[in-house]
């Protein structure tokens, strides 16, 4: 994959493949950051990864705030939407999260907090097009 990866993704399907094709750039300790509006597609975008990786049944942490899985690799999945100050990172546990060195760690709504996030490995910003159509660009720091 070259950086920046930009792409119209035509369907889910493609989503998809585009997400395969990623799982295979990640290493272990990789943080990976999503920007984008609610429904452009995220979580599918993690799922894919995730199952590329071995990885099934992926869900949206929306209200579990991190999912933890074990697959190829160990990956927590962490959603920021419900999060109202980065004073709440302490609380959860987000740091030990952020910082665990063997984890592939995926963070939705990462443009929430940007200081708190700036030393990220890839930024994935998936833009709604229309109902099928997402614009995927995936950048390396
Ligand atoms: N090309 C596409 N790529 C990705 N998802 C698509 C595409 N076309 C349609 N979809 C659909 O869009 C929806 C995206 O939902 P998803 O939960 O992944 O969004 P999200 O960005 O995680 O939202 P939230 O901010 O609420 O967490 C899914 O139902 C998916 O099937
Ligand atoms: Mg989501």
């Amino acid at each position: 994959m070259n950086y920046p990866f930009e792409k119209v993704a035509d369907g889910a399907e493609e989503t998809k493949l585009i997400a395969e094709e990623f799982a295979e750039e990640l290493n272990g300790g990789d943080l990976v950051l999503f920007h984008g509006n609610l429904g452009s597609g995220k979580t599918f975008f993690v799922r894919s990864v995730c199952s590329a990786l071995g990885i099934d049944g992926v869900t949206s942490p929306t209200f579990s705030l991190v999912n933890e899985y074990h697959g190829e690799k160990k990956v927590f999945h962490i959603d920021l939407y419900r999060i109202e100050k980065a004073d709440e990172f302490e609380n959860i546990g987000l740091y030990d999260y952020l910082s665990d060195e063997d984890a592939v760690k995926f963070v939705e709504w990462a443009e929430l907090f940007p200081e708190q996030l700036k030393d990220y490995d890839f930024l994935i910003t998936i833009e709604y097009i229309d109902d099928n159509k997402r614009k995927i660009k995936i950048e390396r720091k």
